[in-house]
């Protein structure tokens, strides 16, 4: 089992291993010692491993109820979040009590989110099932919930007490979901980490897959530690999903998170490269990457849809938005671009 440690607001460990899963209770017992536990979970990932987690909690003497919610983007939805909440106080979960959320980034993020609001703040832990969450949404305290507007438009940073990724969760993985994790392992090598990035160009992803999700969490905890509340080097982290976030909009969310970064990496490459703002081309080195792990390197929709549903993004001030571009071979940087350049930008990045 490796183990990497971060150092937040919060200090936590995120245990990464394989075949674990059946000893968690054991392990939260050495932070947490047994109270009430709300274990959150999509139908989905609750029929596969609901049963298996919650005897374990319940040998380490927790005393376990479950809150399990249609799998999908929809749960993070504003009526998902206040039936939790409402759950909670029936079944009358105190402060000491702890959150437990096992399922991958919807799952993680609702949770999260409802832990840093539920009685102003109780523990909660991750364990997260698809490679999204292992590598991005369970490490460095981001929790969100969707508005009508847009994703993520209403959350806290909110670290949890503990990460526990237990790779052989994996292997139930739909093939589709465990690529549009390998999007954001690929963004990792992309912004932070030129050898990584050859590592990924030369090595297969899925047998590799407990390497990457520890070097992934590795490069996270160092941003992270840097930059928890995102005023600066964080938003390294969002290469691809301001036109990722927009792809996803324009599709009514039918083009998953990772599939829509994947395509937002692409196009914030390309587009930075043909205005001026890259001096090298790297989508040279993206796509051939991206296509290996079978990621969609492009969309039906047009540069004015994008634009249009860009707009409305977190990272644009009055005049300008920042947009994350290779910087280097394995190096982005965060750059600004004014608002009226935008859809230029996303024109030349399509083409
Ligand atoms: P998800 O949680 O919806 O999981 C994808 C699908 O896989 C679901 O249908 C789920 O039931 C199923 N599933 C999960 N684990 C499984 C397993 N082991 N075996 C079989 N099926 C399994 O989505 P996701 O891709 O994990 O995460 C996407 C979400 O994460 C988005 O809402 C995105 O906004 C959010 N996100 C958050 C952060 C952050 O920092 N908080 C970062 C990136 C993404
Ligand atoms: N997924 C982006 C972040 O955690 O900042």
């Amino acid at each position: 089992m490796e183990i990497v440690k971060v150092s937040a607001s919060k200090e936590y460990n995120v245990h990464i291993g394989t075949g674990f899963l059946d000893t968690i209770g054991e392990k939260i017992c050495e932070i947490k010692k047994p109270c009430r536990v709300v274990l959150v979970s999509d139908d989905t990932v609750y029929s596969l491993y609901g049963a298996r987690v919650k005897a374990s909690l319940e040998n380490a003497e927790y005393k376990v109820c479950e809150f399990v919610f249609p799998h999908g983007e929809d749960a993070k939805s504003l009526e998902n979040f206040g039936k939790m909440q409402e759950f909670c106080a029936e079944n009358s979960i105190t402060r000491t009590d702890l959150f437990i959320a096992l399922g991958g980034g919807v799952t993680g993020d609702l949770t999260g989110f409802v832990a840093s609001t539920y009685l102003r703040g109780v523990d909660f832990v991750q364990i997260p099932t698809t490679v999204l969450s292992m590598v991005d949404s369970s490490v460095g305290g981001k929790t969100a919930i969707n508005l009508n507007a847009g994703k993520n438009l209403c959350g806290a940073f909110y670290q949890p007490i503990a990460v526990y990724a237990d790779c052989e969760t994996l292997k139930t993985l739909p093939d589709e979901t465990f690529n549009e994790g390998c999007a954001e392992i690929i963004k990792y090598g992309m912004i932070l980490d030129s050898e990584f990035l050859t590592y990924l160009s030369k090595n297969s992803i899925r047998d590799n897959i407990e390497y990457a999700v520890k070097r992934c969490v590795e490069i996270k905890r160092d941003v992270v530690e840097h930059d928890e509340f995102e005023k600066g080097e964080r938003k390294l982290l969002n290469f691809g999903h301001t036109i990722g976030h927009a792809i996803e909009k324009c599709s009514n969310l039918t083009i998953s998170h990772g599939n829509a970064v994947a395509i937002g990496m692409v196009i914030a490459t390309k587009g930075a490269y043909e205005i001026g703002m890259s001096d090298e081309d790297y989508s040279d080195v993206l796509l051939p990457i991206l296509k290996a792990n079978n990621l969609p390197t492009t969309c039906e929709f047009s540069a004015e849809d994008l634009y249009k549903v860009s707009l409305s993004d977190k990272k644009r001030s009055l005049d300008t938005m920042a947009l994350i571009v290779p910087e280097e071979y394995g190096l982005c940087k965060i750059m600004k671009l004014p608002v009226e350049d935008l859809l230029n930008f996303i024109e030349k990045g399509m083409n």
